[in-house]
Parts: C-alpha cells; structure tokens; sequence
C-alpha cells in the first residue's frame, strides 16, 4: 500500500513538472503581452514547427562559416532551445530580450547560453561584452518588426547590419513575420533578400524570409 501510494505521488510530482515546463512560457508570454503588447507583437510563444524553420534556415545558409547564433527578441526561449536540440552549443548563442522576465526565464532554462537583457538598438556593444572578440554568423530574429516605431527599426537594421558585415559577406539574418503579403521589409534596410517559406502550423501563420548582407 506503502509502496503504491509513493509511486502514486512520484508519478503526480512528475507529471507536475512536465504540465509547468509545458505551461510556464504561456504564463510569462500572457504577462508580458499584457504588459507590452507593441513589443512582444505575438499572441502566443513561436510554435516548435516555426522554430524548426528559423533554425533550418539559418544553418543552411551559414553553415560553412564560423560564429555566433543570435537569438533576437528570444521571447520565451522556443528558439533557443531548437538551437540546441540542433546541436548548436550554448556557448555559441547569444539570446537577447528586452524584457526582464523573459531574460530571467531563458538565463534560467539554458545553462551556457549567453542571455542578455538587452534593447536590440545595442546589439553590436551587448554582443561584444558578452563575447569579446567573436564574430556572429546569423541573426535570428523573432522581433516584431513591424510594431517597432520608426527610429527604432532604423537602428535595429543597422546594429544587425554592422555585426553581420563582420562576416564579410557571409553572415544570414532569418526574420519571421506574419504580415506574409509584405515581401522582404528588410529589403529597405540594405538586407538582401534570398528565400522565403510560409510555416502554416503557427498562431498565427508566418513566413519565414531570409536575407544575406552585402560584403
Ligand atoms: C514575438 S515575441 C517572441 C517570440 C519568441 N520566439 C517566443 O516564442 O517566445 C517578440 C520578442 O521580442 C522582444 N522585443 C521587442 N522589442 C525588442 C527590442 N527592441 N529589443 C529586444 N527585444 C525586443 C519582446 O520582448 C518579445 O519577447
């Protein structure tokens, strides 16, 4: 009876965790998206299906060179850890949010990932504090582009632009959107766009463009 009612309660406390990892980015996303609708810019976290299409299209298109990932506007951490269940080491991403719940969360989660709470106006100086001397190879971005105000955008363009450049030419920056019917917004900003694919299985659906800088 001992014995049963102790696995009983194993079984429910690890069905517990499973339900909170399962439930906890939805409870840091409803906060945050109460809090700062305009930048979150999602209703729900990224879907596993959209992560994979972001992670797959960077590695294809910088995969003979060596650097950094940066997970922009990293939100609740879904593409951090397809980075990982990739094969990306920790060490090579860098994950930066601008609000300080979700970098707590995604610091707390991925042990050996670099996670800055930072505004991505200062991703050149954020990344070099966090990695001096390093190159980034490919910029994820899962910021919502097109709620940021004016300037803002500029500046984010450019602090993308100037870490990628770095490459020579090789750096890729992979930017999802659900605005779909808008082909290559980051076309405006000097970005040059190479391919697009629409992902359905995401709330909303979204595509998916990828752009290379010019050397
Ligand atoms: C669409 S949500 C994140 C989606 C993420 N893939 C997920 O599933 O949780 C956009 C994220 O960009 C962040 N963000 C918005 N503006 C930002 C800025 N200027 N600098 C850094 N992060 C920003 C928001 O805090 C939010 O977490």
């Amino acid at each position: 009876m001992m014995k049963s009612c102790k696995h009983f309660m194993g079984y429910m406390a690890d069905s517990s965790k499973t339900t909170m990892r399962v439930v906890q980015p939805y409870i840091g996303f409803a906060y945050n998206l109460l809090t700062s609708p305009r930048e979150v810019g999602a209703v729900c976290p990224s879907s596993p299906a959209l992560a994979s299409v972001l992670v797959d299209a960077s590695k294809a298109c910088a995969f003979k060179t060596d650097g950094l990932v940066i997970d922009l506007g990293a939100g609740s951490g879904v593409v951090t850890r397809k980075l990982l269940e990739r094969g990306v080491p920790p060490r090579s991403i860098v994950a930066i949010d601008r609000s300080p719940s979700f970098a707590r969360v995604v610091g707390k989660r991925f042990p050996g990932v670099a996670v800055l709470c930072e505004d991505a106006k200062n991703l050149a100086a954020a990344v070099k504090s966090a990695r001096p001397g390093e190159r980034v190879k490919t910029v994820i971005s899962s910021l919502p582009f097109r709620s940021l105000p004016g300037q803002t955008r500029k500046a984010v363009a450019d602090g993308i632009m100037g870490v990628l450049r770095q490459q020579g030419g090789c750096g890729c920056l992979v930017q999802f959107s659900y605005f779909w019917w808008d082909q290559y917004p980051l076309a405006r900003y000097g970005f040059i766009p190479r391919s697009r694919r629409f992902v359905f299985w995401n709330v909303p659906p979204a595509v998916v463009e990828v752009y290379t800088v010019p050397e």
